[in-house]
């Protein structure tokens, strides 16, 4: 791309584009934002041809590494033989999201056997939440309605999904009072635990009963998690025990949200494998279409659905014009091919100790409080200095330790408080090594411009 040609696109996204997390005022600064022009494997090219390391591989979508041709003449070959059909008003189906339908029922746990498609996670959300109104309502229980979801957990920035998140980024006063029907609740955080005292005694699980009690269980219509949040923090066993007790117990269903952890992130196949979930809805997002097309959706057990059976009125009320689109289930079905066809899911398994061992080499920064990393899932909790766990500082912080880390080659972001690490399955020992010395820089940068140590 020429000099100008460049300016051009910046001027015109500057001016144009309304972009989510920042506001690029400063039009005539080149420097602030970057025009990504290719992807290839793990790397994100710019208009220059310089290559950044993307440990956020296609924030958390893309599984396969960038840049397949596969999935592009896959798409391609669909869109020549049909690019649309609607989503049930006519009746037909298409091949492609019937297979990928029979796809997804068979790698699912439990009962799971039942696909809803959506174009995004939140959406995928949305329609989660109206499918357990509805199946509550249409079981005799209308005044059922309420969903209990965990601390800062992040569902989406949709109004639905919004009321149902606990992550301060997406809840602000501006929206508030939210739908009424979330309850917030514990999730389980070892390192930021406000009830063990030394050794834990599940009182994060307890306190999800106790709310139970407390809202009234005829009123509780669903608990909506994140089996292994983004952040990589896992609740011991016990504790989704006892939510699964809670559940049965009191007719509540559980959504698992696996937008981000379904098909091998955290080196299973879904990250409620690792305590056996079988939830009775599972909302899939990102991973699915590995970032290739927008595509999301709800995977219902036979159980749910069947209550959507009988009469006309028991159909369930939620559609999306472009859902069960051939294209983007191409796409995903391409992708879940590649997944399959390359091990990725083992491969997830088989690199997560040396990726986890390389991110522990980064504790000896002062800056560092803790290291999680589940599979290829990981977080580095940064702090003010040993021993304190107050977060390291904020978006002006953030802002500095991105620009950094992108002026050192990787595709990057930190909030001021952590860094969320995620690239994709493919990544190789020496891309692992090379992400992380820019991590470690861009620490020690941290300790002696932000901190000033
Ligand atoms: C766990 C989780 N669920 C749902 C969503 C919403 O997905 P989308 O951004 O595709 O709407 C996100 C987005 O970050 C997420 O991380």
């Amino acid at each position: 791309m020429t000099d100008s040609s460049f300016h051009e696109v910046i001027g015109q996204a500057k001016d144009h584009v309304w972009m989510s997390h920042a506001q690029f005022r400063d039009r005539d600064d080149p420097t602030t934002l970057g025009v990504a022009m290719r992807g290839e494997g793990c790397y994100v090219i710019d208009h220059e041809g310089r290559r950044y390391l993307d440990a956020t591989g296609g924030s958390h979508c893309c599984l396969i590494g960038h840049g397949r041709r596969e999935m592009a003449e896959a798409v391609y070959h669909q869109m020549l033989d049909l690019e649309f059909s609607g989503s049930g008003l006519v009746p037909f189906t298409n091949v492609p999201t019937a297979k990928l339908s029979k796809k997804l029922a068979e790698l699912t746990p439990g009962d799971l056997s039942r696909v809803f498609y959506t174009l995004s996670g939140s959406e995928a959300i949305e329609a989660a939440l109206k499918m357990v109104r509805q199946y509550h309502a249409q079981g005799g229980s209308p005044k059922k309605y309420k969903v209990l979801y965990r601390n800062y957990s992040h569902h989406g920035y949709t109004w639905g999904a919004m009321s149902v998140s606990g992550d301060p980024a997406i809840r602000s006063p501006i929206f508030e009072p939210a739908a009424p029907m979330g309850v917030v609740v514990p999730e389980g955080n070892p390192y930021r635990c406000l009830y063990c005292v030394e050794t834990c005694n599940l009182g994060c699980a307890r306190a999800i009963e106790a709310t139970i009690e407390y809202e009234d269980p005829a009123s509780i219509a669903a608990i909506l998690v994140e089996p292994v949040p983004k952040g990589a923090v896992t609740a011991p066993r016990e504790y989704w025990d006892m939510v699964r007790e809670l559940c049965a117990k009191h007719d509540i269903l559980l959504i698992a949200d696996e937008v981000v952890t379904a098909f091998g992130r955290t080196g299973t196949w879904f990250g409620g494998d690792h305590w056996d979930l079988e939830p009775d809805l599972m909302v899939l997002g990102k991973t699915l279409g590995s970032g290739y097309q927008p595509i999301g959706a709800v995977v219902a057990t036979n159980q749910v659905f069947e209550r959507f059976l009988g009469g006309p009125e028991r159909t369930l009320i939620q559609s999306h014009t472009l859902s069960s689109h051939p294209v983007v289930s191409r796409a995903a079905l391409t992708n879940l091919e590649i997944i399959e066809r390359e091990n990725l899911v083992q491969r997830s398994a088989d690199m997560a100790p040396y990726f986890r061992s390389q991110l522990e080499t980064l504790r000896e920064r002062s800056v560092v409080g803790e290291v999680r990393a589940i599979g290829m899932l990981a977080e580095v909790e940064l702090v003010k200095g040993p021993g304190s766990k107050e977060p390291l500082g904020g978006k002006e912080a953030g802002r500095a330790m991105t620009r950094f880390m992108v002026d050192n080659g990787l595709y990057m972001r930190c909030s001021g408080e952590k860094l969320s690490i995620h690239p994709s399955l493919t990544i190789t020992e020496e891309e692992i090594r090379e992400m992380v010395d820019i991590f470690d820089r861009t620490l020690s940068f941290a300790e002696r411009e932000i901190l000033a140590i």
